[in-house]
């Protein structure tokens, strides 16, 4: 076991200088530059996480547990400055843990690099797995965005257009993201066999984020896989979210260092 530890130490140090990832653990004082929110409607419960909830190995770390009726996210940030790229984000919902506490988990989170799949990883527990992503602008004001396997084009993991709108933010939106909404708490996740920078977790963790903007502006999102898909059922759920309008924004989120909580 000991050698087990010893062996994956020495191949991640290898990696990580062969590689050259910065290590660069939470808090992080992230500039978004553009960010979107859609509210999903939670699963009763774990057996009704709907397929590509999570990557295989991670799902049954994932999924257990009470779901509260509360809401579930996709999201879709961008970032400037900071140690965090692109990611596309699935929250199914809030877990509850106790009478007192409840946080959201991340089931699925892509991000475009390998350093943001270690960090992410090591800081937060969290699922993050390499993916490419393609945002483009289309002459409308509005712009795709796509999220392909690793070197892969033929089979998105999802796919949507994003459409600025003028009128106001569904209330369900705003609620989904007031800043005491927004804690979340991490199962410990195995490592991969395969891939040294999806580095596993022992410890749950738990944080607070804090997005700071007063600017939300409503945004229509639309499926563009075929059949007016959003994620392909895979990589990612064939969900809709509740409502065709989200928000979106940008400037300052902070990320704290998170805690370390029971495992449960
Ligand atoms: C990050 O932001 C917090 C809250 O505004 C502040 O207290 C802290 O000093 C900032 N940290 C860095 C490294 O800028
Ligand atoms: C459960 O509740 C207690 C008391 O409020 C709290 O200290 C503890 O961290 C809670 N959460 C977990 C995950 O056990
Ligand atoms: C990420 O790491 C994997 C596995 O080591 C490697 O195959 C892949 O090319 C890397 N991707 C990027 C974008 O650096
Ligand atoms: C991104 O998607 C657009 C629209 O489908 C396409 O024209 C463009 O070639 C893609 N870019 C890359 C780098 O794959």
């Amino acid at each position: 076991m000991l050698l087990y530890y010893f062996l994956t130490f020495f191949v991640l140090a290898t990696f990580c200088r062969a590689d050259s990832i910065p290590i660069a653990p939470a808090p992080w004082n992230l500039t978004v530059s553009e960010a979107y929110a859609f509210v999903v409607a939670p699963p009763p419960s774990p057996a009704f996480l709907p397929p590509g909830f999570a990557d295989p190995l991670e799902a049954p770390e994932l999924a257990p547990g009470v779901i509260l009726p509360d809401s579930g996210l996709i999201m879709i940030l961008r970032y400037s400055a900071s140690p965090v790229d692109d990611e596309l984000i699935y929250i199914p919902g809030r877990w509850a843990y106790n009478l007192t506490d409840s946080g959201l988990r991340i089931t699925r989170i892509y991000v475009a690099t390998n350093a943001s799949v270690f960090n992410g990883k090591d800081s937060l527990s969290a699922s993050e797995h390499q993916a490419d992503f393609n945002f483009t602008k289309l002459a409308d004001g509005s712009q795709t965005v796509t999220v392909f396997p690793p070197g892969d084009l033929t089979n998105p993991h999802f796919s949507a257009k994003l459409t600025p709108t003028i009128g106001p933010v569904p209330i369900e939106v705003n609620t989904a993201l007031t800043s005491d909404h927004l804690t979340f708490i991490q199962p410990s996740i195995p490592a991969s066999p395969t891939n040294p920078v999806e580095v596993g977790t022992t410890t749950w963790k738990q944080v607070l984020l804090n997005i700071q903007t007063e600017t939300w502006t409503a945004t229509v999102i639309s499926g563009a896989l075929p059949g007016g898909k959003i994620g392909n059922g895979i990589g990612y759920p064939d969900i809709q979210p509740l409502l065709p309008i989200g928000v979106s924004w940008s400037g300052p989120l902070i990320f704290p260092a998170p805690s370390i909580v029971p495992n449960l």
